[in-house]
């Protein structure tokens, strides 16, 4: 096995098994996802996740590793019950996911959230079934449908269509999924990767307000397409938070794993490494992660801090503060800002990011958190249910989706927001 392959594998699997000593409270992080964990969510197959099932274990899954690498306040024998959760999370999708074919047929491009862990789980264990997932989950990559321009179709029912939602499952499992490859390959997947985040900007970026809409509609025949747009980029009307938020967090994640593989390889020195594709890569998401963050920050609510269900029109009546978006902003911004994409922490535009999304962050605390004196767990609320492109898509529609309570995609996001802002004390 090449040096940086195994490099890439320690990445994933980075202290799972290590107990950093505790540096934070880790409170609100843990807490929730113990409530998680008694809830039994993130587990396919139980008929509670609904449409989103694949998405909400994968999401749970990489949010619970993330918990572990943190190295927060957790003891060994919490630490040990979230990996096994992990465990069993995985388990009950590998089933579902093993049919490249009925992968690319029956699931939206959020399948691939569960790859990740996939990949460190097989690296862990060895076990075939693992794998068997994983290459059927890349091989789906290679059926899914896509439009003239390569840009892969969010879901098989909806022809045509490109979201940004996808990218959250598509660009780590792929960046992964790459580096074990032999370098040709390795280059032509971190290249599609580039290529998919460049597409949606040059359709759904809005010159006036310096972010991404929805989606887009390659075909332009979709009910929501401007007709009398001259660029004819087949956008969608609105910036809806959700989708918004798992661009942020894909392109922040995408960058802090692009960072520690190039500053492996400038150790290491393998010809075989795709470093040019890499850097290009990052160099593209960097300058977007950094104008996509001031433009997030101007559309704040101004009393709350937290961001609106319709991103871009903030005091619209109809419109309201929305969970799970305002979780994943907290999370990108502050991520952003400690790794150094952003800002310099201790500079004075460091500490604005900061300040905006700490301001959020007890918002979220004092109006979403719920705490149940009965069980003693905590819950989640204001998160917006799904929101799909087969609509209108009008900011009617946006504000009267139903709201749900406890929906993992949004007490995940609220983990990795916990986790953010308990690093900052
Ligand atoms: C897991 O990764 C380690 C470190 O790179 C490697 O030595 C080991 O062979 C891998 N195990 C499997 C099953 O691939
Ligand atoms: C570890 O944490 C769990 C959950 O908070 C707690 O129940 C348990 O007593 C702790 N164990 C030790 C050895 O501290
Ligand atoms: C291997 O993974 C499969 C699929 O998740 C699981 O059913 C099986 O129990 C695992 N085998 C072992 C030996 O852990
Ligand atoms: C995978 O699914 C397709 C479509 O349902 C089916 O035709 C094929 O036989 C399946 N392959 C395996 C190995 O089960
Ligand atoms: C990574 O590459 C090695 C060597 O080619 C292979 O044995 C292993 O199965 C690959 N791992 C995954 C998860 O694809
Ligand atoms: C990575 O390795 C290649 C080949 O040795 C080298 O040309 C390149 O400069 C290295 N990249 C970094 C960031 O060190
Ligand atoms: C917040 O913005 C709205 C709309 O621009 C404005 O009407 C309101 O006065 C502002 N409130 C504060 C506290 O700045
Ligand atoms: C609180 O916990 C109890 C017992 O698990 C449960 O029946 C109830 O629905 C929970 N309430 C809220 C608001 O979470
Ligand atoms: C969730 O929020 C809605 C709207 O504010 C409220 O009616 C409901 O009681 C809240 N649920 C819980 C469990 O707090
Ligand atoms: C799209 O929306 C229409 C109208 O609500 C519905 O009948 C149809 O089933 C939806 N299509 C899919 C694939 O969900």
């Amino acid at each position: 096995m090449h040096q940086y392959r195994r490099f890439i594998l320690l990445l994933l699997l980075k202290s799972v098994f290590s107990f950093v000593s505790a540096t934070t409270s880790g409170k609100f992080s843990t807490w929730m996802t113990t409530s998680i964990i008694i809830r039994s969510q993130g587990i396919a197959s139980t008929g509670l996740g609904g449409s989103s099932e694949l998405l909400q274990a994968g999401f749970v899954q990489k949010t619970f590793r993330r918990l572990l690498e943190s190295g927060g306040n957790i003891n060994d024998s919490r630490s040990q019950l979230i990996a096994e959760y992990i465990t069993k999370s995985v388990d009950s999708i590998v089933p579902r996911v093993s049919n490249a074919t009925e992968d690319a047929l029956t699931y939206p491009l959020d399948r691939l959230s569960n790859g990740n862990n996939l990949i460190a789980l097989y690296n862990e264990t060895g076990n075939s079934s693992y794998l068997e997932a994983v290459q059927a989950l890349r091989k789906s990559v290679d059926l899914q449908r896509r439009n003239r321009e390569d840009g892969l179709w969010y879901y098989y029912v909806y022809p045509e269509w490109s979201y940004l939602d996808g990218m959250y499952s598509f660009a780590p499992f792929h960046l992964a999924y790459a580096l074990n490859q032999s370098e040709s390959d390795a280059e032509n997947m971190v290249e599609d990767v580039l290529h998919q985040f460049s597409l949606l900007w040059d359709h759904c970026y809005n010159e006036e307000t310096g972010l991404l809409v929805h989606g887009y509609d390659e075909s332009l025949t979709a009910v929501w397409v401007n007709q009398n747009d001259p660029k004819k980029t087949g956008a969608s009307p609105h910036v809806w938070g959700r989708s918004l938020g798992w661009m942020m967090m894909t392109i922040v994640d995408s960058l802090e794993f692009i960072s520690s593989s190039l500053s492996f390889n400038s150790s290491l020195s393998s010809p075989e490494f795709p470093t040019a594709s890499l850097e290009k890569l990052h160099g593209f998401l960097l300058h977007r992660f950094q104008s996509l963050s001031a433009a997030i920050l101007a559309v704040a609510d101004n009393t709350t801090g937290g961001w609106f269900q319709v991103v871009e029109e903030p005091y619209r009546e109809g419109n309201y503060i929305e969970s799970s978006a305002s979780a994943m902003f907290v999370y990108s911004l502050l991520k952003g800002v400690r790794l150094g994409f952003l800002a310099d922490s201790d500079g004075p535009e460091g500490r604005v990011y900061i300040a905006a999304a700490q301001k959020a962050y007890r918002y979220i605390l004092a109006t979403f958190v719920v705490r149940n004196e009965t069980d003693g767990t905590l819950g989640y609320n204001g998160t917006v249910s799904v929101c799909s492109l087969n609509s209108t898509a009008s900011f009617e529609y946006y504000v009267n989706q139903p709201i749900s309570y406890n929906s993992v995609l949004g007490s995940a996001a609220f983990i990795l927001a916990s986790l953010e802002y308990e690093t900052l004390n």
